[in-house]
């Protein structure tokens, strides 16, 4: 019997069983291909045979898989194997606001609805594997991706991942959670080694991942780029095959970062299963049959066929490429596309992770304005485009002029530019959307935007950064803290004489602020997407209440931060030439850092402000013993006379410690949406993997007895409410 057969009525009974069966089937499935298949079959399975998708299994009935990128959407389809965008006319797709943005919102209903409309987007185009989502801890503001991860905290990557997770895949879509793993920067991304103790490893940059897998039941992860060990990830058997596969019982498939595989015998026993994306751009390094001279192609079979490499080995990597194939087909199931659903789920995301850093009484924008002027390139810059593989090509985005526009259609909305930054379209992944270029130098600017200040009611600057080389972008990190293009000063200016004056901050990492007092308010607006402008503007006007709060530290200064270094960031090219960068900062990373040296920053982890107040009642614990678990509740109040939604944040401090740790650490949060003069009780149980460290010497989690506090508040800065209790 052809296993296409076989795949229908497995997929027939899958509609109708529930996810346990379904399991099982796939099981069984994988066990009769595998049973049937050819070396040569097997080898064609685990490596690409165009940009995107790996072969499958053609004389079986075993579909191509197809994948993209990830995480904000679906990027346009490529060439078959050149990076370039093939140019059709069909793939304009919803972007969704950026994972920071996610993560800014601190609901893991939200992060779920994410997932699944993104994931409903990948089915619709026929995908199996969507790349993302990204969750590489935000280590240094200057890191170049930050952008397209969840912030400083492993505990809040990892639930709000998880959620993403199954969201994506409750379409038969595989999330592939990236980049696994110590992969913090861009400078050296491809070739250098992250030097992390084993402590700081699973206490930081392993336990997103690992939730993502446990809790989100991920079926496949993106190795990443850089060595670990002085060993390419993808080739690590210690993070691959001990870590990922042994202790976490992952049973999905691993898949390369794009060229990120370097030998057969690594990637042999590496515990890499999928090779994607090794020297092949339009054949253009001059290999014939490039797919073919695939580390995991022609020379793994080579090997086999010497003896020198096992086919059990390759068996095991078979059967989970397999596994991942069959998890993935939806017979029937067709996802959906551009709907009014989608661009409703983006600015119902982008509204929630809209962070409010400031506010002197100027927002919300009262409706009856008759003038507004609207400043900054940032608020008619399209920001989908940019920032390399997450860059999309949207069927539209409503910049945050136009969505000003549209929330007052009785006002006159003025727009002028103010500066200008050097580089108006992205140089790679344009699609040709768009020109922005200006002819004015920038004391024209500026003096046209001064003058066009006068007489509005108000004065909104949209700036930031964007995704071009340098800001927030793939492959290159950033290379200041401040703001590009002068900001700072047309700021300084325009508050100097406006001193009602909002900014708008645009950006997928933390930037210096000098002028934050200076200014009536902040919003922290990150990238929002199709429907930017209109997210933004129900927050200004306060049809929606701003509830999102920081996932990372905002620090006054970079230098105020943990790393001091070269050694730390970039790093260094040691005396063999490898490029080295050592996480000497160990566990104090964002929060962890400024709140244990007392280091005050511009705006901490977990703040953001609303249109209305909260206040907390008293913490009360179901014991003040540790037991198996403790229950902490605390109710909340909405004392200000508008709805909002509060984001309750659980920490826990260890008070009698035989290791040095950080002051507190997140451990739980609960976002609850109340009505004027309405109080809730919110409820975190938390058992003692809560109060852990991992004890690198017996490579096991330690819960020590002794006291500990729980603490909870709005932010990590403003605890409202804390108790002891004692393990
Ligand atoms: C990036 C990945 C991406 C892949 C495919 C790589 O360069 O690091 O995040 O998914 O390319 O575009």
């Amino acid at each position: 019997m052809k296993y296409g057969h076989i795949l229908l009525a497995a997929g027939l009974l899958l509609a109708g069983c529930c996810a346990h069966n379904g399991q099982k089937d796939i099981e069984k499935q994988v066990k009769d291909a595998l049973a049937q298949m050819t070396l040569n079959e097997k080898i064609a399975l685990i490596h690409a045979q165009s940009k995107f998708t790996s072969p499958g299994v053609p004389r079986l009935g075993i579909p191509e898989l197809k994948c993209d990128d990830g995480p904000h959407g679906l990027r346009p389809e490529t060439l078959w194997d050149k990076w370039a965008a093939a140019g059709q006319t069909n793939d304009s797709c919803t972007a969704y606001p950026s994972l920071t943005c996610l993560a800014a919102t601190w609901n893991k209903d939200i992060a779920y609805l994410y997932g699944r409309s993104v994931g409903e987007e990948a089915r619709y185009r026929g995908k199996n594997v969507l790349l993302g989502p990204g969750v590489n801890i935000c280590r240094t503001p200057l890191c170049g991706r930050n952008f397209e991860y969840m912030g400083e905290d492993p505990f809040l990557a990892g639930k709000l991942s998880a959620q993403y997770v199954k969201g994506v895949q409750s379409n038969k879509v595989a999330a592939c959670v990236k980049h696994f793993a110590v992969n913090n920067q861009e400078s050296h991304r491809t070739d250098g080694n992250s030097v992390v103790d084993d402590r700081t490893l699973y206490e930081i940059y392993l336990p997103a991942f690992k939730t993502a897998v446990q809790e989100g039941g991920a079926w496949s992860i993106m190795s990443s780029y850089n060595r670990y060990e002085e060993v390419f990830v993808s080739h690590s058997s210690h993070l691959l095959n001990d870590i990922l596969k042994g202790e976490w019982g992952f049973d999905g498939a691993v898949i390369s970062d794009w060229g990120a595989t370097h030998d057969t015998e690594g990637a042999a026993h590496g515990g890499l299963d999928l090779e994607f994306g090794t020297h092949t751009d339009g054949l253009s390094q001059g290999l014939a049959n490039a797919y073919d001279a695939y580390y995991m192609a022609e020379p793994y079979k080579a090997k086999i066929l010497a003896g020198e490499l096992s086919e059990d080995e390759l068996n095991e990597k078979v059967r989970r490429a397999l596994r991942l194939n069959f998890r993935t087909q939806a017979d029937g199931y067709f996802g959906s596309f551009l709907s009014p659903e989608h661009f409703a789920d983006c600015r119902r995301i982008g509204g929630e992770g809209i962070v409010l850093l400031r506010n002197e009484g100027v927002l919300p924008l009262k409706k009856d304005a008759k003038k507004i002027v609207v400043l900054g390139e940032n608020a008619i810059r399209p920001m989908i485009v940019g920032g390399q593989s997450s860059s999309l090509k949207a069927q539209h985005e409503i910049s945050p002029l136009q969505g000003i526009r549209n929330a007052f259609p009785e006002a006159e909305v003025v727009y002028e530019r103010a500066y200008y930054s050097d580089q108006p379209t992205p140089g790679n992944y344009n699609y040709g959307q768009y020109d922005i270029t200006e002819e004015r130098p920038a004391a024209k600017l500026l003096a046209d935007a001064l003058a066009a200040v006068e007489g509005a009611d108000y004065v909104i600057f949209v700036g930031g950064l964007n995704k071009n080389d340098n800001q927030d972008c793939e492959g290159r990190d950033r290379l200041s803290y401040e703001l590009p293009y002068g900001q700072n000063e047309v700021i300084e200016a325009i508050a100097a004489v406006r001193p009602d004056l909002v900014y708008v901050n645009v950006s997928g990492s933390p930037v210096a602020m000098p002028f934050a007092d200076k200014v009536a308010a902040i919003l922290q607006a990150w990238y929002l997407g199709s429907e930017t402008g209109n997210a933004l503007a129900d927050v200004l006007t306060g049809a929606v209440n701003p509830s999102g709060k920081l996932p990372v530290t905002f620090p006054v200064a970079l230098e105020d931060g943990p790393i001091k270094t070269e050694r730390q960031f970039p790093g260094f090219a040691d005396e063999k030439g490898m490029w080295q960068t050592y996480y000497d900062e160990g566990i104090y990373v964002g929060y962890r850092w400024y709140d244990t040296k007392g280091v005050k920053p511009q705006f901490p982890f977990g703040y953001g402000l609303s249109y209305t107040s909260f206040e907390y009642g008293q913490a009360k614990l179901s014991s003040k013993k540790m037991g198996k678990s403790i229950t902490v509740k605390v109710s909340i109040k909405n004392t200000g006379d508008v709805a909002g939604a509060e984001v309750a944040q659980l920490y826990i401090s260890d008070l009698e410690s035989s290791v040095d740790r950080p002051l507190k650490e997140l451990k739980g949060f609960e976002k609850v949406y109340l009505q004027p003069g309405e109080s809730k009780t919110v409820e975190f149980t938390f058992g003692r993997d809560a109060l852990s460290f991992f004890d690198a010497e017996k490579h096991a989690w330690v819960a020590e007895p002794g006291k500990f506090k729980v603490l909870v508040g709005a932010s990590s800065e403003d605890i409202r409410t804390e108790a002891e209790f004692t393990l």
